[in-house]
């Protein structure tokens, strides 16, 4: 072997070995928060959990945390944020594996937020104000485990987000309109049968249309609402 493969080997072996350290170091321990009242000029990048929750940020740029990779744990909730600032993030893939959104006032997401999240596992956008969802939400987070959006204003859930790898999943306290899509969504979602589906989520109610406003959603056959697109 010439010197130059065997330096190629050598790095290749030392890059697997960083590899396989990173993901033994799993366990990030998150501090307790940084209380803020402005998005900081610069977001520390050497520790693998940022926890701002109960800040005052208005928006957030979120091409900050992508410059960052060895952000494995990204705490917001609580921080009054209205705004995702999703400019400069190109094609960035993200590293975190547990993002929490909760208790903000947000009304949307940008188009692709979180489009290239490969290594997400728990995601929690409750209690925000959110109307709809991007049409490919998490569809590159192939390991989800756990996903909060409960206490939204959600009517439709796209099916990218209804990942087989799910073990929970929070949607109670969003007005649902309970279609075809819907009901064709969640039972094709998480690979469980409907009755364990219902433990794990709990009562859904529908509010529209109008002639299923107040049913729970797992009294609906999908019959009873995909007939009329069968025929
Ligand atoms: C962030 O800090 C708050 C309060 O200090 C704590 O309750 C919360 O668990 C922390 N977040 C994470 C992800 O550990
Ligand atoms: C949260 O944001 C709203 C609107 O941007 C603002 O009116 C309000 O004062 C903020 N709350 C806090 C605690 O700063
Ligand atoms: C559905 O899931 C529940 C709870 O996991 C289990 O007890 C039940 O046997 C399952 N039913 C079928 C038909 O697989
Ligand atoms: C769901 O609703 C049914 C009927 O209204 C009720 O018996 C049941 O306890 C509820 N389950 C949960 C988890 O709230």
């Amino acid at each position: 072997m010439t010197p130059e493969g065997q330096v190629f080997l050598c790095w290749f072996w030392l890059l697997q070995m960083l590899h396989v350290t990173e993901g033994s170091g799993k366990e990030c321990e998150c501090p307790s928060a940084s209380i803020l009242s402005h998005f900081p000029s610069e977001v520390p990048s050497d520790t693998c959990c940022l926890n701002y929750s109960g800040s005052t940020f208005n928006q957030v740029p979120w091409a900050a945390f992508l410059s960052h990779a060895h952000l494995q744990v990204l705490d917001l909730c609580n921080c009054n944020i209205s705004h995702i600032d999703h400019s400069e993030v190109g094609d960035a893939v993200s590293s975190l594996r547990e993002l929490y959104l909760g208790q903000n006032r947000l009304t949307s997401l940008p188009g692709d937020f979180l489009a290239k999240a490969y290594s997400l596992e728990v995601l929690d956008l409750g209690e925000n104000h959110l109307k709809h969802l991007p049409e490919q939400f998490l569809q590159s987070s192939d390991k989800l485990r756990a996903l909060i959006l409960g206490w939204n204003q959600l009517s439709a859930l796209p099916h990218s987000a209804l990942k087989p790898s799910l073990e929970h999943l929070e949607l109670i306290g969003n007005p649902w309109a309970c279609t075809c899509s819907l009901l064709e969504g969640l039972q094709g979602g998480p690979h469980i049968n409907s009755s364990s589906l219902q433990d794990l989520v709990g009562n859904l109610t529908c509010a529209s249309p109008q002639n299923l406003a107040g049913r729970t959603v797992w009294s609906l056959q999908t019959s009873d609402v995909c007939h009329l697109a069968n025929l």
